[in-house]
């Protein structure tokens, strides 16, 4: 079996995608990485390795001592936080992915790595925006990604390195905690709602936009990897798509199990990056191409993610 490594493997999404390929191909086969020298508990206990990505040698020392042959590369600044140091945020998204790209060209043979909503601006439509369309992100880490995804296909094209990319929505899952987006608040409602204390939103009450439930992201990650080359003819990265709520609509789902939730709305400045993003996506093409198919809708994920949380958070 190829072996794999995954770089940001203690966020929010690397935890799940971590534990998911971990309990699919077993434990050694998946050499977790991230910039801290011990993964969280949660992580698990398969191979672990210290991995600061912009250290390019000490990449290259990871990929040899383990012999990898292919590479989840996850480790990025996300749009809110990328706002506080736009030039660390871009050197970070970009350094690495071309470091990674280059990896891509020798002895990785297969590489994910993920694109985001993100790359869509306010001159994008806003209702089931087409896999091709009008970008003009705003944030510099819609930047990064959009410029991410010219890099994959020019890699694509130009050396045939085989890269991978899904534009996922916000990302809602129980595991790990968010880390500086702008879709946080979805996660963190969860929380304060199941510890019966109220939640001061920074989006505001009607803002739709794109969500997905992990599951769901872990799934779709892992069947495009394994779709066959010849299904996977977009080479930039995919549009995805789950449900599509707003922090009201979402409230009113957590209160049929939490009736007495109290929510207030104080949008700050990731209420811009929101309003510059799209309200739904068209992600036909990935059924098309892959058979994509999401499972999770809004009740769906309200319900799954209130029975796994409600027996570990402490109720005040
Ligand atoms: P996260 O912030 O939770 O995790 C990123 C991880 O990368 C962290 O564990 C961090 O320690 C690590 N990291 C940061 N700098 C690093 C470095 N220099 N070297 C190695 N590791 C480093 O982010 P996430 O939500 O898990 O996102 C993972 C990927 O998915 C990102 O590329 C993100 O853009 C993309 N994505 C996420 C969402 C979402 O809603 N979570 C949506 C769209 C796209
Ligand atoms: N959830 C991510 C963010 O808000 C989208 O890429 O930054």
């Amino acid at each position: 079996m190829d072996k794999i490594l995954i770089i940001g493997a203690c966020g929010q999404l690397g935890t799940e995608l971590t534990l998911k390929l971990r309990a699919m191909k077993g434990r050694d086969s998946v050499v977790a990485t991230d910039l801290q020298n011990e993964p969280p508990k949660i992580v698990g206990d398969g191979p672990y390795e210290p991995l600061n990505i912009l250290d390019s040698d000490r990449f290259h020392e990871i990929l040899s001592t383990h012999d990898i042959k292919e590479v989840y590369h996850l480790a990025a600044i996300l749009s809110a936080k990328g706002e506080d140091n736009p030039k660390f945020a871009w050197k970070l998204n970009m350094e690495s992915l071309l470091t990674v790209l280059e990896a891509g060209r020798n002895k990785v043979k297969k590489i994910y790595w993920p694109s985001s909503i993100a790359v869509f601006g306010k001159d994008t439509p806003k209702e089931n925006v087409p896999q091709k369309t009008i970008m003009n992100p705003d944030t510099v880490y819609g930047i990064s990604k959009l410029a991410g995804e010219r890099w994959c296909e020019y890699y694509f094209q130009k050396y045939g390195v085989d890269v991978r990319s899904l534009r996922y929505p916000g990302l809602i899952g129980y595991k790990a905690m968010p880390g500086g987006g702008t879709t946080d608040y979805a996660v963190h409602v969860f929380h304060k709602a199941i510890a019966r204390e109220s939640y001061e939103c920074f989006i505001e009450e009607g803002t739709v936009l794109p969500m997905m439930y992990m599951e769901d992201a872990v799934r779709a990650t892992i069947e495009l990897m394994e779709a066959p080359i010849d299904q996977v003819k977009v080479r930039s990265s995919y549009n995805l798509a789950a449900m599509s709520f707003s922090p009201m609509s979402i409230t009113t789902e957590i209160r049929k199990h939490y009736p007495d939730f109290k929510i207030t709305f104080v949008p700050d400045y990731r209420q811009k990056i929101a309003n510059s993003w799209p309200a739904s996506i068209d992600d036909s093409e990935a059924r098309a191409d892959w058979g994509w198919r999401h499972e999770y809708g809004l009740p769906e994920l309200v319900e799954t993610m209130i029975g796994h949380l409600k027996d570990t958070i402490v109720v005040s």
